[in-house]
């Protein structure tokens, strides 16, 4: 049945994966916070790849993220004001431009110099699109050039509505990531009556092909058992994109309304990984219900929150993973292209896709 020829066979068992020191890749966009998070003179506190860093807003609006400690003793910026376009440290209030430039020593008085330039806070590249912003995670210490674009959504015109949610997963980036594409668990952690009964599941075949950084299911009808796509009305198609380092854009058309959900993972440290979500639709009838679908995205994702959770106990063990073909298959290329990625840089040369264009089939 299997298509996937070169994705091994069920009978080899794979290490386990997501806790060594290569847990997470560098030079790769990461889903920082959504838009919301971050008001305009607010600075705000993320642990990212273990990184903790502050988040704020430059006088323009544009967001930056700087390495959250001061360069003179210590203290978490996140503590201080951003204030005249700068962050201003809480203890002794020097002050720094949104590129980490240090720009002020109060306690000076003229006469004394001081090697303003020999003092700078790293930082990382943002974006900002579509309500969420995004960090590129570069290797080194910097200063880091952002490669390749943020991830955007597709366009879905002007007038649509949105909803964000955020969970801490207590897991390795690597499952939190392989959950996000494993078509097998549906029926059996998502059973609930608003999205399939678990007793429907059939058999699926689905078409992949390599896309930029990771591979996509390309545009096919959604599976008839689910009652979240009947409810959007007309014949419904979707195609779902994933890249590296673990985002996910799916996005269906059903007559002339469009809806996008896009999950980006993003690992705390080693051990904990935060899932965001935004979802976009086009139907305005749906507005008045966003409480209701607030809540359903929160189960939802809950749920898959629940699983990994459990799922930690077992892997304490370490044991191997048997991935099978075909519905861990996709599990598999996400391992493949983060091992072709860390390559690809290693040896400096240019990334080549390992995905091949195929048919995939499971039951689900
Ligand atoms: S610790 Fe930041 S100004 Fe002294
Ligand atoms: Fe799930």
């Amino acid at each position: 049945m299997s298509a996937a020829g070169d994705s091994g066979s069920a009978d080899d068992p794979v290490a386990t994966t997501g806790t060594g020191e290569d847990y997470a890749l560098r030079g790769l966009w990461y889903y920082a916070v959504p838009s919301r998070a971050l008001r305009s003179r607010a600075l705000v506190a993320r642990t990212i790849l273990g990184e903790d860093l502050v988040f704020g807003r430059d006088t323009a609006g544009a967001p930056f993220a700087l390495i959250d400690c001061c360069p003179h003793r210590g203290m978490p910026l996140r503590f201080g004001h951003f204030r005249d376009g700068a962050v201003e440290c809480c203890y002794h209030g020097w002050r720094f431009a949104p590129d980490g430039r240090l720009i002020e020593v109060p306690s000076l008085v003229s006469g004394q110099t001081f090697e303003f330039d020999r003092v700078r806070v790293a930082g990382y590249p943002c974006r900002e699109a579509d309500g969420n912003i995004w960090i590129f995670m570069g290797a080194g210490r910097g200063p880091h050039r952002p490669e390749g674009e943020a991830p955007r959504i597709p366009d879905i015109g002007a007038n649509f509505h949105r909803l964000f949610e955020t969970q801490l997963f207590p897991c390795p980036l690597d499952h939190a990531v392989m959950g996000l594409m494993d078509p097998a668990h549906g029926p059996f952690v998502h059973g609930s009556w608003w999205w399939r009964p678990s007793t429907s599941a059939h058999e699926k075949a689905k078409h992949f092909a390599p896309s930029e950084l990771g591979f996509t299911m390309t545009r096919h009808a959604p599976s008839s058992n689910s009652r979240l796509y009947k409810l959007l009305g007309g014949k419904p198609e979707t195609e779902i994109v994933f890249r590296l380092p673990g985002v996910r854009i799916e996005h269906i058309r059903a007559g002339r309304h469009q809806v996008v959900s896009l999950t980006g993972v993003t690992p705390v440290g080693p051990k904990e990984t935060l899932v965001n979500q935004a979802i976009y639709w086009t139907m305005g009838w749906l507005a008045p219900a966003k409480p209701i679908l607030a809540h359903v995205m929160s189960t939802f994702l809950g749920q898959d929150r629940d699983v990994v959770t459990r799922q930690q106990i077992g892997l304490a063990h370490n044991p191997p993973l048997r991935l099978i073909d075909d519905a861990d298959t996709p599990a598999k290329w996400y391992l493949k292209l983060k091992r072709e990625f860390a390559r690809a840089r290693a040896e400096g040369r240019a990334f080549v896709n390992p995905v091949p264009d195929v048919t995939l089939h499971w039951k689900s």
